[in-house]
């Protein structure tokens, strides 16, 4: 797999300076690289999750990287109390928050009908239910103060599309899409906007060993249904997260930005597949039409 020509850091330093931001999932994967650059551009950046021990690890490293404040607190998103008590527990290091990337996840892959239905709710409690907990307990704590907020989501592509052997998370991450625009048009008088990316295959242990488990990993390289023949590198998620999340994207409200290297809709044109044609063949085809 070929990585990004092209991934430098994107923002101007302090652009996300006096900002504090909870990401939900942060210790590990694409919450750890968004975090990573958050602090960059001197955020206070808080990551939570169910594992302390992983949270604490990368809060430590992270620290001893950017020198940025960042805290972790234990918190599963599925239940209600604890997300009460990660944001009490944000307020009272930072004073304040900011931003909440929900980020935190859940997937794996499997034919739907060998789901047990306890496997369906784990995957939906955690993206779905996760997601509408943070930003429920957020967006009533941003009205009350009066103040402005941002929600980042963290979809898929598959979120609009859908997609077999992963139907939990689809319908999960559909919910997803569908309460980031909705909240961006009843929230957005209280000064909260709400956004989404969407991404394509970027690689992390999380996701790699739930999605390309041997002997998938060694048979399906993720690159080869990207036009662009690359999966994506962390840092350009970063950039766009951090672009989203900042003031210069002020008024983008209710979008849902895609940054696959055009996977989906190379999976979604009727003819895309005629790539494969060699010069050759379309000498051939274009000779026989025009006769
Ligand atoms: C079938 C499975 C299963 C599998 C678990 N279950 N794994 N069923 N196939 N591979 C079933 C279990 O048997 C159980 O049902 C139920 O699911 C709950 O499983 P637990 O192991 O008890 O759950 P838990 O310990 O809470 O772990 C949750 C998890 C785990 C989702 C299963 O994988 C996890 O912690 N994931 C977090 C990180 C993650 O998934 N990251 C990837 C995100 S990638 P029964 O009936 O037996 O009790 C992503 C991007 C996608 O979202 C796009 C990429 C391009
Ligand atoms: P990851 O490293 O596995 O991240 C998932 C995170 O969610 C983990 O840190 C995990 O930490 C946390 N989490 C799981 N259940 C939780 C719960 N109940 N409460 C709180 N936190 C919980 O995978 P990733 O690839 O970085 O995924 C990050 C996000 O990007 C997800 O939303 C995913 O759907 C999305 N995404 C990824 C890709 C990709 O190619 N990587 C593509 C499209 C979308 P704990 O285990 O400690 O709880």
């Amino acid at each position: 797999m070929s990585t990004a020509p092209y991934a430098q850091p994107m923002l101007r330093d302090g652009a996300l300076a006096g900002k504090t931001i909870i990401v939900t999932g942060g210790g590990t994967g694409l919450g750890r690289a968004m975090t990573t650059y958050f602090l960059q551009l001197g955020a206070n950046v808080v990551i939570s999750s169910r594992k302390l021990d992983v949270l604490e690890t990368t809060a430590n490293e992270l620290r001893e990287q950017t020198h940025g404040k960042v805290l972790a607190v234990q918190c599963d998103v599925r239940k209600y109390d604890e997300v009460e008590k990660l944001l009490q527990r944000t307020v009272e290091e930072f004073g304040r928050v900011d931003i909440l990337v929900n980020n935190a996840a859940g997937n794996f892959i499997s034919p739907t009908e060998r789901l047990s239905n306890k496997a369906f709710d784990v995957i939906v409690d955690i993206v779905l239910k996760g997601s509408y907990n943070c930003t429920l307990a957020l967006g009533k704590h941003w009205i009350a103060q009066q103040q402005p907020g941002t929600i980042l989501n963290i979809v898929t592509t598959y979120a609009s599309v859908g997609s077999a052997f992963v139907v939990p998370s689809a319908t999960a991450k559909a919910g997803v899409l569908a309460l980031t625009r909705s909240l961006a048009v009843e929230w957005a008088k209280y000064g909260i906007r709400s956004v989404a990316i969407a991404p394509g295959p970027f690689p992390t242990e999380g996701a790699w060993s739930r999605l390309f488990p041997e002997p998938l990993a060694s048979k399906l390289d993720p690159a080869a249904s990207v036009p662009l023949k690359r999966v994506g590198s962390h840092q350009e998620l970063a950039n766009l997260a951090a672009f989203l999340v900042s003031d210069f994207a002020s008024y983008i409200n209710g979008e849902v930005v895609t940054i696959d290297g055009g996977e989906w809709l190379n999976g979604a044109g009727e003819f895309n597949k005629l790539e494969l044609l060699t010069s050759d063949m379309w000498d051939m085809i274009e000779k026989t039409m025009r006769r």
